[in-house]
């Protein structure tokens, strides 16, 4: 091989060990990094609760969190909403969330939350566990004159009201779930634990 042939060959492997060392050291600079996360991830797939800033919801609009793999709703409800409420009564399967498995006990009232104005309900049918969709239109076509916001399962049709409760004569058989939750602040919810009413 000439002289110069070795020079492509050397200089090329020194490509090569440059490239190698270049890459090892990417990787080691992204290792902290990755590994800062890999804890929170694996917690909150294990079920570390979720916080929600509710701080840009604006009334009549809903947010979702993910928690222990499930989508939560945050619904910051209108008066009408609220007003809305116990007029539903009448039509609904469980109107005082008698079924204690849905809610935490400080949800077990007229409104299912803690703060009346924010409904925290995970967006689970408890039917067979589709997702219902957000509707907070008054009588629209599809569903209703009596229709006045709520939620509605396209899978077989079930539907809940804006504080998760389900409507008689559909196939779910129970009230959309409450998952366990406190305010850290006025505008900041913590999802998944219970931590007394703030
Ligand atoms: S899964 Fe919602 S109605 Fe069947």
């Amino acid at each position: 091989m000439s002289s110069e042939g070795v020079d492509k060959g050397r200089r090329r492997f020194l490509t090569a060990v440059t490239s190698v060392v270049g890459g090892v050291g990417a990787a080691s600079a992204a290792l902290p990094f990755v590994l800062s996360l890999q804890p929170s991830a694996r917690a909150q797939a294990a079920g570390a609760p979720v916080e929600a800033d509710v701080s840009k919801l604006e009334p009549g609009q809903i947010m979702t969190v993910e928690w222990r793999g499930k989508p939560v709703w945050i619904v910051r409800r209108t008066e009408q909403n609220l007003a809305d409420l116990p007029t539903l009564d009448g039509a609904l399967l469980d109107p005082a969330s008698d079924n204690v498995g849905q809610q935490p006990e400080y949800a077990k009232n007229s409104v299912r939350s803690i703060k009346p104005e924010y409904a925290v309900l995970i967006g689970i049918c408890t039917h067979l566990g589709c997702s219902p969709t957000y509707r907070p239109d008054i009588a629209p076509a599809d569903l209703g004159p009596e229709w006045k916001g709520g939620f509605f399962c396209p899978c077989h049709g079930s539907r809940f009201d804006l504080a998760g409760r389900v409507f008689s004569g559909v196939p779910a058989p129970k009230n959309l779930a409450v998952p366990p939750y406190y305010f850290l602040s006025d505008t900041r919810i913590l999802v998944g634990e219970d931590g007394g009413v703030a």
